[in-house]
């Protein structure tokens, strides 16, 4: 390879793989059951999937143009596509949002690593679901543990980066994803098996239209953008290593397809096992922590070994979808700071980490020691996930669907999707459609609807 030649990833099923493996995290398995659960269950599901498909998809194909056509990172790729324009700020702004998400998204990614020690220390057998309940609280709330978990995971994201993501994070999704796969199939056999499983079925299969209201498309919105990777730059900057073979719309396609189908079958293991144990489905970011320690104890209680292997074996998992994740969020922001301001990758990767250290302690402790201290009525971590989630990155999903489909050259759109025209595309027209118009007025409608405008 040449100096100053852009790395690539090795194959398209490493591509597709890396972008899934940013995608799949704890937004789906952690995030999506409990959005759900606030927001009354099937009709939620039913709105999400309509902002994949209309939203994410032509949205994730945009990204994924800026990043491959720019081969540079998001911080500069605006101002490679559009430069002396304002354009630069969009790639700014998502390099903000990416910050701010991986502050407290490594909070909960630690918590994942105090449940892996409690699985191997067998400290959830014999425990009671009023005891779970406890031993979450008082975990979460308590002053230094939850921020020693956040600073390892912090610094395993870091050590990571600066080693070079490329090898690591194509090579690790190869294996990890499948693996993943399979045990979450485990586990919603084992969680539909419990008693009053169809119960939660029907929560998650049954749409009760008569909840339904702004917030919930809203939610939906915010938790497609947030599931996706999308409105940060994340997708992008992994674009810009993709190689010129790799087809857009296909790897957007299975990278949506793999998502939802993780997060619905995440859906699928928390409802009949919340169900089953009489906890409330709405019970907010505590929901899995609480409900599938249970699920283990109930699933496998008549045999200790199984239940032990598989509640390792998941919390391993959950915190490595995590690590995936963490990795490509921290990526956005090195990557900028290295590529902007000319500081070596090392360097860039220790402002970063130091940053989000800090934002992890104060959103850690919006949980606990500082929960009196309120914004608009809501801690500093809920307003952490509010701000970015359901502002943040949708508007700047919003920005690229006219930057892509109004502003940039509808030639530049042609030969990224068709790699040149080598490749035979039938659904330009419609992408282009949903990009320019459906998805940027569904976006805006959403926004005006839910400031109370119409
Ligand atoms: N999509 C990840 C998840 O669902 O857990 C979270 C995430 C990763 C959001 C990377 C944004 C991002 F850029």
């Amino acid at each position: 390879m040449q100096k100053g030649e852009r790395v690539n990833f090795g194959s398209k099923v490493g591509a597709i793989l890396a972008a899934a493996g940013s995608a799949v995290g704890l937004g789906n398995i952690w995030r999506f059951p409990y959005e759900t659960g606030n927001h009354g269950g099937a009709a939620f599901i039913l709105i999400y999937l309509a902002c994949v498909l209309m939203l994410g998809m032509p949205i994730m194909i945009a990204e994924f143009t800026v990043g491959r056509h720019s081969k540079a990172s998001t911080g500069r790729a605006y101002k490679v596509l559009a430069a002396g324009t304002h354009w630069k700020w969009l790639g700014y702004w998502g390099v903000l949002a990416g910050f701010l998400i991986l502050g407290y998204y490594s909070v909960v990614a630690g918590w994942t690593l105090e449940y892996i020690i409690e699985a191997v220390t067998s400290g959830f057998a014999n425990k009671t679901p009023e005891e779970f309940v406890e031993a979450f609280r008082s975990f979460s709330q308590n002053p230094v543990r939850p921020l020693v978990w956040l600073v390892v995971f912090l610094l395993a994201t870091h050590f990571i980066i600066v080693k070079g993501v490329k090898d690591g994070i194509e090579k690790s999704s190869k294996v990890l994803m499948p693996i993943l796969f399979v045990l979450i199939l485990v586990l919603v056999g084992c969680s539909l098996s419990l008693p009053n499983a169809e119960k939660g079925l029907e929560f998650l299969l049954k749409p009760d239209f008569s909840k339904v209201d702004s917030d919930v498309f809203l939610g939906a919105m915010g938790q497609a953008f947030f599931s996706l990777s999308l409105g940060m730059g994340c997708l992008s900057t992994y674009a810009s290593y993709f190689g010129k073979e790799t087809r857009l719309g296909h790897t957007a396609f299975s990278v949506g397809v793999i998502d939802t189908f993780v997060a619905v079958l995440a859906g699928l293991i928390i409802f009949p096992a919340a169900f089953s144990v009489g906890i409330q489905p709405d019970a907010g970011p505590s929901l899995i922590f609480i409900t599938l320690p249970n699920v283990f104890q109930q699933a496998f209680g008549g045999v200790p070994a199984l239940a032990y292997v598989f509640s390792v074996m998941f919390y391993v998992l959950l915190a490595l979808a995590a690590l995936t994740s963490t990795i490509s969020l921290h990526e956005v922001s090195t990557a900028f700071l290295h590529e902007e301001f000319g500081l070596t990758r090392g360097r860039s990767a220790r402002l970063v980490t130091s940053g989000c250290i800090a934002i992890g302690v104060v959103s850690s402790l919006s949980l606990g020691s500082m929960q009196e201290y309120t914004l608009f009525g809501k801690g500093f971590f809920d307003l952490l996930d509010f701000v970015t989630a359901k502002i943040m990155l949708p508007l700047s999903g919003l920005l690229v669907c006219i930057f892509v489909g109004w502003y940039l050259k509808r030639s530049v759109s042609y030969a990224e999707l068709t790699n040149g025209g080598k490749q035979k595309v039938g659904f330009l027209g419609l992408y282009m459609f949903l990009l320019r118009y459906v998805a940027p007025i569904a976006i805006a409608l959403i926004f005006i609807n839910e400031l109370g405008l119409i």
